[in-house]
């Protein structure tokens, strides 16, 4: 075969050859193999300079024939890949969408919307107060003078001597009294407050509060009942009832502790320990020092508190055993509530 048909030979074979490349791989193979320096198409190439010039110049001819015709193969093999590629990885509109994710509300703050919703419903206003309190707010106005034995009640911590980070919502009645005194209101302060505790089943070092408030003329503890047991009925289910146990707040004289009777209605079950009531607030009536600190005269208006955990309210009316569960942001615990 003479080198002209050789070079034939080769183009013809390259060319059957490209014709069963389908990846950008092959088709680096084959152009290594045809096209390279070391290909078969240089190979042959190299053999010119033994041929006569006569032979040389049909054989050239045949040489630049067949690179320039496996060169435009190439690219043309080149282009059809990558529109193949590009066809394949286009967007299919059969195909299923991607949900976007979607945030809800957190189960605290679901729980702290449903409270603040059945006590305006009440006629009661939302008033926030500070996170961060004098200790004359969060103790001294509210008739715990410094070295009252009862600030053990509430293991507190300080963001310096006379600074607290608030250890109930309690605080907030001076600010909303003085904020509204003479005339008689109606106020509940939700919020964040802050304990030194040891973190347990029932105990958070974090937890929110609703503090409730009611001062004017005529207020009695049967007042507090009333109210309280239209929220609880509102919250829990019209068939719960409320009762009040003596207790011990100085801010509060009477003081009570708050009880609803437990899902299981008195029967007595685990989270009730058998009792069929479960404890869900402090209260009392406000304290007449109290009521002077907030600048009105207790001898013309009376006033009722309360104060109860909004976690505690979540956790009876979803039945969750450990408070541990309401801020370990575990998506699976939370999306239950969402
Ligand atoms: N502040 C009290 C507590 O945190 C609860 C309370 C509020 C009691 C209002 C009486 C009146 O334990």
């Amino acid at each position: 075969m003479s080198l002209p048909e050789q070079i034939l030979a080769i183009q013809n074979g390259a060319l059957d050859h490209l014709s069963t490349v389908d990846t950008t791989q092959e088709l680096e193979d084959w152009r290594v193999q045809y096209l390279s320096r070391k290909g078969e198409l240089a190979a042959a190439i190299s053999r010119l300079a033994d041929l006569t010039p006569e032979e040389r110049r049909s054989a050239g001819q045949a040489a630049n024939h067949a690179k320039a015709a496996l060169h435009d193969a190439l690219s043309a093999k080149s282009a059809d890949l990558k529109a193949v590629a590009q066809r394949d990885s286009a967007l299919d509109v059969t195909l299923p969408g991607i949900a976007p994710v979607v945030g809800g509300l957190h189960l605290t703050r679901q729980t702290l919307y449903e409270i603040t919703r059945i006590f305006m419903g009440m006629g009661f206003k939302v008033f926030e107060t500070n996170e961060v309190e004098s200790d004359e707010y969060n103790f001294g106005l509210l008739n715990l003078p410094p070295d009252h034995p009862a600030r053990d009640m509430w293991d507190t911590m300080y963001v310096s001597d006379d600074v607290v980070l608030r250890t109930h919502t309690s605080p907030g009645q001076i600010r909303a009294m003085r904020h509204f005194n003479p005339e008689p209101l109606r106020v509940i302060l939700p919020g964040k407050c802050h304990r030194y505790e040891a973190v347990d089943a029932s105990h958070e070092s974090m937890f929110y509060q609703v503090e409730g408030l009611a001062v004017g003329e005529g207020i009695t503890l049967a007042s507090l009942k009333g109210v309280f047991e239209a929220f609880t009925q509102q919250m829990f289910g019209a068939d719960r009832r409320v009762r009040f146990r003596g207790s011990y707040f100085p801010f509060t004289e009477p003081s009570v502790e708050i009880d609803i009777t437990c899902n299981c209605l008195g029967a007595g079950c685990a989270v009730c320990k058998g009792t069929g009531w479960l404890e869900v607030s402090g209260g009392g009536m406000v304290h007449p020092t109290v009521l002077r600190n907030g600048g009105y005269d207790p001898d013309i208006v009376s006033g009722f508190a309360f104060g109860m955990g909004v976690e505690r309210n979540a956790m009876l009316r979803h039945g969750i055993d450990d408070i541990r569960h309401v801020y370990a942001n575990d998506l699976r615990f939370l999306k239950q509530f969402t």
